[in-house]
């Protein structure tokens, strides 16, 4: 069963579930087709594609990696890392010409989910101050600025219910 189906927070047509090998390309051409906003935000020094890419060619053990699908394209990529701590990091991008669509939310809400049904404490991320669009998201999902983080971003905590 995908995860849409579980989590069920997408619009019709998008399909949310784990990254697999066979994605290499798609997710390439997620990286490939991301313009200079998102990058910026999301992208810096190729930090994330190549955390992303190392998947295909290690399997990343220590993350685990989502992605939303529209047709064959994929469109949202969403991971956590740490995955061992009981509060992992959390990282999501939605590709460009596909936001505003509440794929990220349906992200952020699918991946929260997963975690606490796994009894997590929580999700850990950090975000850029003038990252309006998803300190908005984050804050409607429940997430709470906590502080500043020392690369001077602003660091965010979900805490799950016990
Ligand atoms: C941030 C990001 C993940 C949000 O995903 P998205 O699919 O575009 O956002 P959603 O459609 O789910 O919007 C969720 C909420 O964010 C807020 N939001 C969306 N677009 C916004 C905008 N242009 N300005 C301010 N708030 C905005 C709204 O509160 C929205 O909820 P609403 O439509 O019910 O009011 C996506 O825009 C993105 O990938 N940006 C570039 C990479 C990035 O910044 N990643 C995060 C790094 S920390």
């Amino acid at each position: 069963m995908s995860e849409r189906k579980a989590y069920g927070y997408f619009a019709d047509g998008i399909v949310f579930r784990r990254m697999s090998a066979t994605d290499r390309d798609g997710v390439q051409s997620f990286f490939d087709d991301m313009g200079a906003e998102s990058a910026a935000f999301f992208n810096v020094d190729h930090g994330n594609e190549k955390r992303v890419m190392a998947f295909f060619e290690n399997g990343k053990t220590d993350h685990v990696f989502w992605v939303a699908e529209a047709g064959n394209v994929i469109v949202g990529l969403a991971f956590i890392w740490d995955v061992d701590s009981r509060v992992p990091w959390f990282g999501v991008a939605v590709r460009d010409g596909w936001q505003g669509k509440h794929i990220g939310s349906g992200m952020v809400r699918s991946v929260c989910e997963i975690c606490r049904k796994e009894g997590r404490g929580g999700i850990l991320l950090r975000t850029a101050e003038s990252n309006f669009r998803a300190r908005t998201l984050y804050e409607r999902c429940g997430f709470e600025n906590i502080g500043l983080h020392p690369s001077g971003e602003l660091l965010y905590l979900k805490r799950f219910e016990l």
